[in-house]
C-alpha cells in the first residue's frame, strides 16, 4: 500500500479534489468577465499577476486527478528526496509529491505561494494529511523565495505558478537540476517560450507532451 492510496491522505484527496469541481474556474465571476483572449494575454503577460490571482484566491486551480497520480509516480521512480514546486494553492499537487517522498523514505518539499490564504489552507491539508513535516512552504513571489537556499540537487521540479514565469523560475534553479532530473509544467502550452527551449535537446533537456495538460522533461546536461 502507499501513503497517496491509504488513509489520512487518500479521502482527503477525495474531498479536495471534489470541492474543488465545485469551486471551478468557471465558476469564478474574475475569470468569467474576461475573454479568451484577455486570458490568454494575462498568462502570457510578466505583470499583473499578483492582483490577479489574489482575486482567485478562493479557486483552488489544481492538478487533475491523472496529473496528481502521474506526479506521485514520477516521484516515486526517480526515487526523488529533494523536490521544488512552483504553485502551492491548497496543496492538492503538494499532497501528491509529499506522498511520494514519504514513501520513498523521506525528504523535503520545497513550495512556495504568495497568497496568505491559500498558504494557510495548505498548511492545513498537508496537517491533515500528516506529510506536513516534508514540506517547507515558503511566501511570497517565487522570484525571490527560489532564488536562495535551495537543495544542492532537486530530483524533480513542478512548475504550476504563473505560466508566463516559467523560464523565470527555471533559470533559478537549474544550476541545481542534474541529468535525469525530471521537470513537470503544468499547461505549458500558454508559455510557448518554455515549450520551445525544452523541446530543443541544445538546450539540455529532453521533453514531451503528456496526457493533456502537462509538458514533462528530463534533464540531459
Ligand atoms: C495553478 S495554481 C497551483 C495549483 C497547485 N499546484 C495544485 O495543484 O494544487 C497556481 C498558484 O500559484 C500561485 N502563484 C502564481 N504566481 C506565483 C508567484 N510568482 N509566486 C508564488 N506563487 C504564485 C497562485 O496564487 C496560485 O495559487
Amino acid at each position: 500500500m502507499t501513503t497517496l492510496t491509504t488513509a489520512p491522505l487518500a479521502p482527503l484527496l477525495n474531498r479536495l479534489f471534489e470541492e474543488a469541481a465545485k469551486a471551478s474556474p468557471q465558476t469564478s465571476p474574475v475569470l468569467a468577465s474576461l475573454s479568451e483572449d484577455e486570458f490568454t494575454r494575462f498568462l502570457r503577460s510578466k505583470t499583473g499577476y499578483l492582483d490577479f490571482y489574489g482575486q482567485l484566491k478562493d479557486v483552488p486551480l489544481e492538478i487533475s486527478r491523472e496529473t496528481g497520480t502521474l506526479l506521485y509516480m514520477l516521484a516515486r521512480s526517480s526515487r526523488a528526496r529533494n523536490i521544488v514546486e512552483f504553485g502551492t494553492s491548497f496543496g492538492i499537487s503538494t499532497l501528491h509529491l509529499a506522498a511520494a517522498l514519504r514513501d520513498n523514505g523521506g525528504g523535503k518539499l520545497i513550495t512556495t505561494e504568495f497568497e496568505p490564504s491559500k498558504v494557510a489552507r495548505a498548511r492545513e491539508n498537508l496537517t491533515a494529511g500528516g506529510v506536513i513535516d516534508l514540506v517547507e512552504i515558503r511566501v511570497g513571489d517565487a522570484l525571490e523565495t527560489l532564488r536562495n537556499n535551495l537543495p544542492e540537487s532537486i530530483e524533480l521540479l513542478l512548475l504550476d505558478g504563473h505560466k508566463a514565469l516559467y523560464l523565470d523560475i527555471l533559470n533559478l534553479v537549474e544550476s541545481r537540476l542534474r541529468p535525469g532530473t525530471l521537470v513537470v509544467a503544468d499547461n505549458a502550452d500558454f508559455n510557448p517560450e518554455y515549450v520551445a527551449r525544452m523541446r530543443s535537446p541544445a538546450n539540455g533537456y529532453l521533453s514531451t507532451p503528456f496526457g493533456s495538460d502537462v509538458e514533462l522533461s528530463l534533464r540531459i546536461g
